[in-house]
């Protein structure tokens, strides 16, 4: 644990409406969380706006690693909702980087070189999104659990809290990066009356008595949870 005072906090609200009171106040620090679900589900939206929120008012520092976006269409994108990152860059307490640059130098490079940025920025908060494209480097199953192993035993060794978003094909099951994981945190799209709708659900949460049913999720500018 560093000497920071934020170390000291346990939990890091999300400051998401309606989220930080299904999970006992916030996000546990120092854990691995996971955010799951189809495309287009609201993933990226739903971490940025924690990042940004925890950067902006509390205090926390991040790394925000994007893989399928790059990251001018991610922050453009999130300043259409609101959710402008270039004071915070330029502030210092958000970097924004392209995983895109390091692909094809293997998978544990890229775990590398994160905890060196990590390290490098001071960050308290490190967002992979996603992590799909790295598992799919993976040839078998036994080299992803591996592999997933390893990220997490080295996330968790450092004083960082993490996301990773994973993306799951149509019907698709959370695979060992579940297992291996704090919490997962889901999100579908389903049909109700012929709506495309969105809703939530916290799969698991290590050391929270959390929520255990699907909410409402409303995406957009005014992101928020609420009950059904
Ligand atoms: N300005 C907006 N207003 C309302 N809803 C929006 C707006 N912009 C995006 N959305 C909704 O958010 C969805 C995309 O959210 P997001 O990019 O966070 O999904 P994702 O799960 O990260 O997707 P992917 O699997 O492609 O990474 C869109 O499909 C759309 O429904
Ligand atoms: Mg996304």
């Amino acid at each position: 644990m560093s000497e920071s005072v934020l170390a000291k906090v346990e939990r890091i609200p999300t400051g998401i409406t309606g989220l930080d009171g299904l999970i006992q106040g916030g996000l546990m620090r120092g854990d691995v969380h996971l955010v799951t679900g189809g495309p287009g589900t609201g993933k990226t939206i739903l971490v940025a706006r924690f990042v940004y929120n925890a950067c902006k008012n509390l205090g926390e520092r991040a790394v925000y690693a994007t893989f399928e976006e790059s990251s001018e269409f991610f922050k453009r994108n999130l300043a259409k909702l609101g959710t402008d990152f270039s004071p915070l860059e330029k502030e210092g307490k958000v970097k924004i980087i392209d995983l895109e640059i390091l692909r094809g130098k293997g998978l544990e490079a890229n775990i590398s070189y994160l905890i060196e940025l990590v390290s490098k920025a001071r960050a308290t908060i490190l967002v992979i999104d996603s992590l799909t494209a790295l598992l799919l480097a993976c040839e078998t199953q036994f080299e992803q659990r591996t592999f997933m192993k390893t990220v997490y035993q080295s996330l968790k060794a450092k004083d960082v809290t993490t996301v990773m978003t994973v993306s799951l094909d149509e019907g698709g099951r959370v695979g060992s990066e579940g297992f291996l994981s704090d919490s997962v945190i889901l999100l579908e799209n389903w049909v109700d009356k012929n709506q495309f709708k969105s809703r939530f659900l916290i799969q698991k949460m290590r050391g929270t008595d959390h929520s255990r049913r699907y909410h409402s999720l409303t995406l957009g500018a005014d992101i928020s949870i609420s009950r059904f």
